[in-house]
């Protein structure tokens, strides 16, 4: 069984001891591959360091809503030119609104739009955070796509009702859900995971934060994405090894990686495992 896990904050401090273990616990939980996020572009340097010690990683670059603040007249140019600069970048994000407590919204839709134009530019994906600020979010897409075009993209750790889910879907978004559809009182997204159709749907961990059930209230990793598949697997009554593979294919789809050989990363990281033991 191969899963992906389509959202990571590898290079938080609170990984910097022990991410060799931490891969360990990925590959043996079954991720392949893994994209990593980017809240603002002077994290590029830590993230491509980050991705040369795991190939199996890919990642984006931009600037969070929660640091809007950052946006200056040039991000637009560095956002473009890092992008541009390494093929490993998969994608542009993670940006979008979160208006949550936010008292700069305007700068916030100013840094969306300028990077839904580089991810235009370039034909890349946007990875979209979204919260308290659907009904925005939806407008501004639309009349986006209105005036220059659609954009790929996934709306990450989504949290919306089964009618807010529809709007983005619409919008041609993917939506993947994080260790949130685990909680109990989730009503609302569990609905919404049962309800997306089985193309555009993905799977995240979004790690260190929001850890899934039964290991909430803990630093999360990418090999609790597996909580993730099982949870979503159940709310949709399909296996979960049909839900790791179509999730996993939705992934190769809309970030462009390479699909794997079934057994590539997990041989390799059984002989590394092998070698450990012999030492
Ligand atoms: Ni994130």
């Amino acid at each position: 069984m191969q899963l992906i896990d389509t959202h990571v904050h590898l290079n938080f401090d609170r990984f910097e001891a022990d991410l060799e273990a931490v891969r360990d616990r990925w590959r043996e939980a079954g991720v392949v591959r893994l994209v990593h996020s980017c809240v603002e572009p002077a994290e590029f340097a830590g993230i491509q360091a980050i991705a040369s010690r795991f190939p199996e990683i890919a990642f984006a670059v931009g600037l969070h809503p929660l640091d809007a603040h950052k946006w200056t007249d040039s991000t637009r140019e560095e956002i473009l030119a890092l992008a541009s600069s390494d093929s490993r970048v998969v994608a542009i994000g993670e940006t979008g609104l979160d208006f949550y407590k936010a008292d700069n919204k305007e700068l916030q839709k100013t840094a969306l739009e300028a990077q839904l134009f580089v991810a235009l530019q370039l034909k890349l994906p946007v990875i979209v955070h979204c919260r308290d600020a659907a009904l925005e979010m939806a407008g501004l897409l639309r009349d986006f796509w209105d005036r220059f075009g659609a954009v790929k993209g996934v709306m990450h750790c989504w949290g919306g009702t089964p009618d807010e889910t529809q709007w983005f879907l619409d919008l041609g978004f993917y939506i993947s859900f994080s260790g949130t559809v685990t909680f109990k009182n989730a009503t609302g997204i569990q609905e919404s995971a049962g309800a997306v159709p089985e193309d555009r749907l993905l799977i995240e961990t979004d790690c260190p934060f929001l850890a899934p059930a039964p290991k909430r209230g803990k630093r999360n990793e990418p090999a609790y994405v597996r909580y993730v598949a099982e949870k979503v697997a159940k709310l949709r009554n399909v296996s979960l090894e049909t839900l790791a593979a179509q999730t996993t294919q939705n992934a190769c789809q809309l970030f462009g990686l390479p699909v794997t050989q079934s057994s590539e990363i997990p041989d390799g990281a059984l002989k590394a495992a092998v070698a450990r033991a012999a030492l």
